[in-house]
């Protein structure tokens, strides 16, 4: 049994990683302000410890890792339009909270920091499948700070000796993922939309392309990474699945997975995004023994499940 922090714990995907450590048998604290996070994911979750406050604030951060092991950084503000329209939020939460994190656990002498980082990274690459060793062009505010958090997490490596991992996501959906609020990840939108038989938005001609993840295989990455060996160290690895489909087409997938006789309403593009996005993954390959355990489809039918569960019976 280890000792885990995972920061943004109350999150998305936060709370799955804190689901698969209980699952086998790991002490976890949970560090989480729920700005974007919310105590009803962990509700169904036995033994875990949690701390509500911001990781930007040096003490919150030094409580965070006192006596943990290995920490998994998902704490973030994760949106690509609400960081351009409020970059010193997204600024503070992904950067000022990173660094903040990294000198607490460098200090408590935690083993290895996983951190999230994202494929935002890549921006417009020439080059699919986007590589890790290409270079990086970030097109928005939150692109830029996932980049800085995965070149403090190299250099604390560099100059501190803590052991850091960074794993760049690539759009992960899956069941708690909130479809509440306009920056919400287009999966968990087009699902609500479809459920509830309104139109979705597709922004620009929806002929641009993700390799949408299902949020059971970046656990899976991420969890390897904890305790893969001290090689891995202040590497950055694609955890994806290799694949990518256009918008249009998910959303055809969608309508048949749900039965929903919706059409899409087509707006213009959105700022600050990505065209094209595909992963290469032979690296978490050879180093994490990491391949894809759940595919599209499936995953998709899986959240479709979550959200018809937790849909409130129309009087
Ligand atoms: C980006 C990052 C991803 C990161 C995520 C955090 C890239 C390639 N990916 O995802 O790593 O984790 O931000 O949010 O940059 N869309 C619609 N209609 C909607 C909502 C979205 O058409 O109602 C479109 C967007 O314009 C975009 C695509 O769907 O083209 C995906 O959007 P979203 O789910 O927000 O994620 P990304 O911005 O791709």
């Amino acid at each position: 049994m280890a000792f885990y922090l995972v920061t943004g714990g109350a999150g998305f995907i936060g709370s799955h990683m804190v689901e698969a450590l209980r699952g086998r048998g790991h002490r976890v604290r949970v560090v989480d302000n729920l700005v974007t996070g919310h105590r009803r994911n962990l509700a169904h979750i036995d033994e875990v410890e949690f701390l509500e406050g911001d990781l930007a604030d040096e003490a919150v951060a030094r409580r965070a890792v006192e006596g943990v092991e290995y920490v998994l950084h998902q704490a973030a503000i994760p949106s690509v339009p609400r960081s351009v329209e409020d970059p010193l939020t997204s600024n503070r939460a992904n950067i000022d909270a990173t660094l903040s994190l990294l000198v607490a656990a460098r200090d408590a002498g935690v083993k290895r920091v996983v951190y999230a980082g994202s494929s935002s990274a890549y921006g417009n690459a020439a080059a699919l499948p986007k590589q890790e060793d290409m270079p990086t062009g970030p097109l928005s505010p939150y692109a830029l700070q996932k980049l800085v958090g995965e070149q403090y997490m190299q250099m604390f490596t560099e100059l501190y000796g803590l052991s850091t991992v960074t794993i760049r996501y690539f759009n992960v959906f899956g069941p708690r993922q909130d479809p509440s609020s306009a920056y919400s990840g287009v999966i968990s939108l087009f699902i609500r939309h479809l459920v509830e038989g309104r139109s979705p938005t597709m922004h620009g001609d929806g002929e641009q392309t993700r390799d949408f993840t299902f949020v059971a295989n970046v656990v899976d990455g991420a969890l390897r990474a904890s305790q893969a060996e001290t090689a891995v160290s202040g590497k950055v690895i694609n955890v994806a699945t290799g694949s990518r489909i256009s918008l249009n087409d998910l959303f055809h997938t969608l309508k048949r997975i749900t039965g929903a006789n919706v059409e899409a309403t087509y707006g213009p593009p959105r700022a600050g995004d990505v065209r094209d996005s595909l992963a290469d993954i032979s690296r978490a390959k050879d180093l994490l023994g990491y391949t894809p355990l759940v595919h599209l489809e499936d995953g998709l039918r899986q959240t479709v499940a979550w959200f018809a569960s937790t849909q409130q019976p129309t009087a």
